[in-house]
Formats: structure tokens, C-alpha cells, sequence
């Protein structure tokens, strides 16, 4: 035990870091790319729609931080690696990813399609995945290390009606999170997951609305829809010095609405 007096607090400030964050045009990824600007990384905000990424850039440096908006489908194996070039000239060598893109086609189990299976795992598992491994193989190159934040969902590990392939594809996350912590621990990068409940978004804002939306929040605990801000500080705690001994853990982040 040391002396109190000689006791300093680890930072959150990400001052000369580089963040990329995928899926950055809306809801949490915008956010997300926001708050790692505020705390001081350089950040490249990625996506497919172009007009809303310049938007973003444009807001990110009025408040004094410094962005690069990089086009990004990832699905698109050659994009990806396009994308991580592009980043890497524009800002730097890569030290935090942000892997959000995700996406969801609502149908009940009887009637999913094998296009609409596809294209959930092609985006929030197959996508997620080749985004990890361009950026921990940019990281195991200069040995630096540093921080791989996953973001499944609450559905990872709950069943959330109307949901099964979208569950399915976050419980792969999920594995996938642990597993490339375990493979990458000795690299130096930690990989974690958070695990959102429900935020409002484009991805639920039309079901929120409705009255089987407003009937669902009245199940949960706080009868109450998150916000993005509610995520700020797990973001912070997993990319910073903060969260240096934590890696390939899953963090529920839902205001208890698992429960
Ligand atoms: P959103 O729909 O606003 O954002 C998803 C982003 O991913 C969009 O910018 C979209 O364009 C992008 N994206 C989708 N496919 C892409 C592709 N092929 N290439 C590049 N970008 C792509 O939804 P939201 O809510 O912000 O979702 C962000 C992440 O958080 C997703 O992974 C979602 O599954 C997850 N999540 C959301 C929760 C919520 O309640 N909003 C709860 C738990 C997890």
C-alpha cells in the first residue's frame, strides 16, 4: 500500500491518440466519435453516407478536435483496408477502434430470409470482425498496442423478442470479443464489448414510437429509453488509461431493463 499523497488518477484524456469509429453517420457512432474528439484523439469518422460524415467532421472541429471522414462499408473487405490506409495517412497510426456499425432486419423468426440473414452476420459479425483484424494487425505492427471497444448488445446474452438473428449476431460478437482478447493479450491491445440496452436511435425510433415501443418501456425496471449520452462514460472507461487491466469483458450498459 502506498502513501495516499503519492496516489495519481488515471486520465481520460486521449490526447495524441488515434480513434476510428465505424458507422459514425447516426445514433451511438456519431456520438461516440464526438466524445473521443472532446477527450482529445484525433478521429476518423467512417461510414457510407458521405454528406452526413463531412457534417460531422465539420461539428467535431468546431469544438477544437480533428477529424477525417473516411468512406467505409463494412462488408466490403477491400473498403476496409481502403479505409484503414486512408485513416492512417490522414491522422496516424491507429490506437482505439470503435467497432459499431450494425444493423437490423426486422422479422419474426417464421419469416426471416437467407438474404436478410446474410446481410445481418455480413454486416454486425463478418464486417466486425475483418474491422478488428485491420486494426490489430495495424497495432501488432508498431507494438504499441491499444484498445478495441466491440458494441454488441444487451441481446448477446438475453433473448429480446423479435430479435433472434440480431441476438445471434451479437452473441458472436460477444465470442469474438473474448477470444481476440485472449489471442491479442500479450499484444498489448485490450478488446472489450459493451453491451447497450435500449437507446433511442434511427435503428428503434419508429418502434419506440409505436404503442408496442411505448408498452415495452414500461416492462423495464426505470420504465425509461436510453439516451446516448449513457454511454459516454463506459466509452471513456474502456479506451483510456482507466481501463488498462480490463480486457474481453462484456459490459451491460441498460439501466437495469435486462434484469
Ligand atoms: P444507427 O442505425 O443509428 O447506427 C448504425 C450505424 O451503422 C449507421 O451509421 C449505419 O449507417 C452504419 N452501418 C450499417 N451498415 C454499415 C456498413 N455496411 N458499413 C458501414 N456502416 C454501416 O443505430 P445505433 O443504434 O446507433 O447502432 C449502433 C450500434 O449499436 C449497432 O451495432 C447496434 O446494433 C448497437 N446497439 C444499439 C442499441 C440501441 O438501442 N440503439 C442497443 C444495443 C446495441
Amino acid at each position: 500500500m502506498g502513501d495516499v499523497t503519492e496516489i495519481t488518477l488515471p486520465s481520460y484524456d486521449l490526447t495524441g491518440k488515434v480513434a476510428l469509429v465505424t458507422g459514425a453517420t447516426s445514433g451511438l457512432g456519431r456520438r461516440f466519435a464526438l466524445i473521443l474528439a472532446k477527450a482529445g484523439a484525433r478521429v476518423a469518422i467512417t461510414g457510407r453516407r458521405l454528406e452526413r460524415l463531412t457534417e460531422l467532421k465539420n461539428e467535431i472541429e468546431a469544438l477544437g478536435g480533428t477529424a477525417a471522414a473516411v468512406a467505409l462499408d463494412v462488408t466490403d473487405t477491400a473498403s476496409i483496408a481502403a479505409c484503414m490506409a486512408e485513416t492512417e495517412a490522414a491522422l496516424g497510426p491507429l490506437d482505439i477502434l470503435i467497432n459499431n456499425a450494425g444493423m437490423n432486419v426486422q422479422a419474426l423468426p417464421a419469416d426471416v430470409t437467407p438474404d436478410g440473414f446474410d446481410t445481418m452476420f455480413d454486416t454486425n459479425v463478418r464486417g466486425a470482425f475483418f474491422m478488428a483484424q485491420a486494426a490489430g494487425r495495424s497495432m501488432m505492427a508498431r507494438g504499441t498496442g491499444g484498445r478495441i471497444v466491440n458494441i454488441a448488445s444487451i441481446g448477446a446474452r438475453t433473448v429480446l423478442p423479435g430479435l433472434t438473428i440480431y441476438c445471434m449476431t451479437k452473441a458472436a460478437v460477444a465470442m469474438m470479443t473474448k477470444s481476440l482478447a485472449k489471442e491479442w493479450a500479450r499484444k498489448g491491445i485490450n478488446v472489450n464489448a459493451m453491451c447497450p440496452g435500449f437507446i433511442e436511435t434511427e435503428l428503434n425510433s419508429d418502434w419506440f414510437a409505436s404503442e408496442g415501443g411505448q408498452k415495452q418501456i414500461k416492462t423495464w425496471p426505470r420504465r425509461r429509453l436510453g439516451v446516448e449520452e449513457d454511454l459516454d462514460g463506459t466509452l471513456l472507461l474502456l479506451v483510456s488509461d482507466h481501463g488498462r487491466f480490463i480486457t474481453g469483458s462484456l459490459f451491460t450498459v441498460d439501466d437495469g431493463q435486462s434484469l
